[in-house]
């Protein structure tokens, strides 16, 4: 039977940024800002974007598109030894994906909730109190938000059973572009409320004095969550490349694609937080208490904030694709499972543990690991900890034990592209430089020396 893949270079730009951009950009990065100094924290996740983000994520591409197998497989297949302690990688891929997808589910079962608020009552206001108040009865109603979760669930699982190019490609082939229509929209008008300026001011004015060595930790997980590198997705989604892709290119518009959702995202609400008195630092709750008010004093406010959380929601959707795919993929090609049925065993299991996330904001909300409820604890360890750990094997790996030919004559489509210079300047910074930023951010940030 011929492996499924993306058919088209649309589809394999849409796909591939269609898992990068997603809440990371909308929800994450708007909230991680704010609560770290504005800008300071932007030109840390800048610098672990260009050192470490992208060079992995060329990594994972070209490895996976090699040996054209799921994240396990492929780090078993292609070393030459210690084939068991390389697999490592995507075993600790397959469980950051199901951590990862137990909170982000939660909050994209928010986003559909909003989605369906804006639709059927006015929950438009520019009263802090009013929009916080809208978000917190639902987030600590247990039934509803396991309900917006399940619903989140079904729909993904859906498509994910429909493949890698029925599903995924043509799905994110229709998403991507609307997506960049809505924000343009909606940057539009948030640059015209009365303290633009003080936002954009926030967002672009360094703070040095925020900077410390966990502040670093938590953007360079940014960056990695951002770009979905470290625990498999893009060496899944590589193994589906056409062998004609330009990896490099395909890699460096993505990054820049992402990273422009994300500042306009920032556009979107930082004006908006500064005109109605809100805290820059509300965390994860910023989105769903500011967007509501950025709408309130426009005519047709509602159906601007109905395009938002549709935008909110289609990024959301793709991203949780490529999470998903990672297991699924997995269970079908190494357990030999139906692709259906793979994708059920995986919801069965998203079900329950994204329960404990879901309930962390009510019934669960007492119970803590480190300070940290479920919901924080998932996200604390995937990001800050699998990922980066992750990422520093997967930069090993290709930069020191792969090989330099090998790497050569893949990026290079075996010679058929002219990107020589491209290469050598990728390979420096991931032999050389990503690994060691990683390894003392990683140490540092979680104060182990
Ligand atoms: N990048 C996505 C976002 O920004 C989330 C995501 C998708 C992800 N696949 C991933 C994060 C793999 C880490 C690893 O929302």
């Amino acid at each position: 039977m011929q492996r499924d893949g993306f058919k088209t270079r649309f589809g394999i730009l849409a796909a591939t940024l269609g898992s990068a951009v997603g809440l990371g950009n909308i929800w994450k990065f708007p909230y991680m800002t704010g609560e770290n100094g504005g800008a300071s924290f932007l030109l840390v996740y800048l610098l672990s974007t260009f050192l470490v983000g992208l060079p992995i994520m060329i990594s994972e591409l070209v490895l996976g598109r090699t040996a054209k197998a799921n994240a396990i497989t492929t780090y078993y297949q292609l070393p030459k030894k210690n084939k068991n302690f390389w697999s490592l990688i995507g075993i600790g891929g397959v469980a950051a994906a199901f951590l990862i997808l137990a909170f982000y589910t939660d909050v994209a079962g928010w986003v559909y909730a909003y989605v369906y608020k804006t639709i059927t009552a006015n929950i438009l206001s520019t009263n802090p109190e009013e929009t916080s108040k809208t978000f917190g009865s639902l987030i600590s109603t247990p039934l509803t938000s396991l309900f917006w979760q399940w619903l989140v669930l079904g729909v993904v699982g859906l498509i994910i059973t429909m493949g890698a190019s029925k599903g995924i490609e043509r799905t994110t082939k229709k998403l991507m572009p609307l997506l960049f229509l809505f924000l343009v929209i909606i940057v539009v008008r948030s640059l015209t409320l009365p303290k633009a300026k003080e936002g954009l001011l926030f967002l672009f004015s360094p703070d040095f004095s925020k900077i410390n060595a966990q502040v670093v930790l938590l953007a360079m997980g940014l960056a990695f969550f951002k770009l979905s590198i470290g625990m498999g997705t893009m060496t899944t989604y590589g193994s589906y490349f056409r062998d004609d892709a330009n990896i490099p290119a395909t890699a460096t518009k993505v990054m820049l694609a992402d990273l422009s959702v994300s500042l306009l995202a920032g556009l979107a609400i930082f004006p908006a937080v500064f005109t109605y008195g809100y805290e820059p630092q509300a965390g994860p709750s910023l989105l769903f208490i500011t967007i509501p008010a950025i709408f309130a004093s426009l005519p047709g406010g509602r159906i601007f904030m109905l395009l938002f959380f549709l935008l909110a929601s289609f990024a959301a959707t793709g991203a949780m694709l490529s999470l998903l795919e990672v297991p699924v993929a997995y269970f079908c090609e190494s357990k030999k499972m139906s692709r259906t049925k793979a994708t059920l065993l995986s919801i069965a299991i998203l079900v329950a543990l994204g329960a404990t996330a879901t309930l962390s904001f009510n019934v669960l909300k007492d119970v803590k690991f480190f300070n940290l409820n479920f919901f924080d604890l998932y996200d604390f360890i995937s990001s800050n900890i699998l990922l980066p750990v992750g990422g520093l094997l997967i930069a090993l790996f290709a930069g020191w034990t792969w090989g330099k030919e090998k790497i050569f004559t893949t990026l290079s489509n075996y010679n058929t592209l002219n990107n020589q210079k491209i290469i050598s300047l990728y390979y420096f910074v991931l032999k050389y430089i990503t690994p060691i930023l990683v390894f003392i951010i990683l140490l540092k940030g979680l104060k182990l020396f």
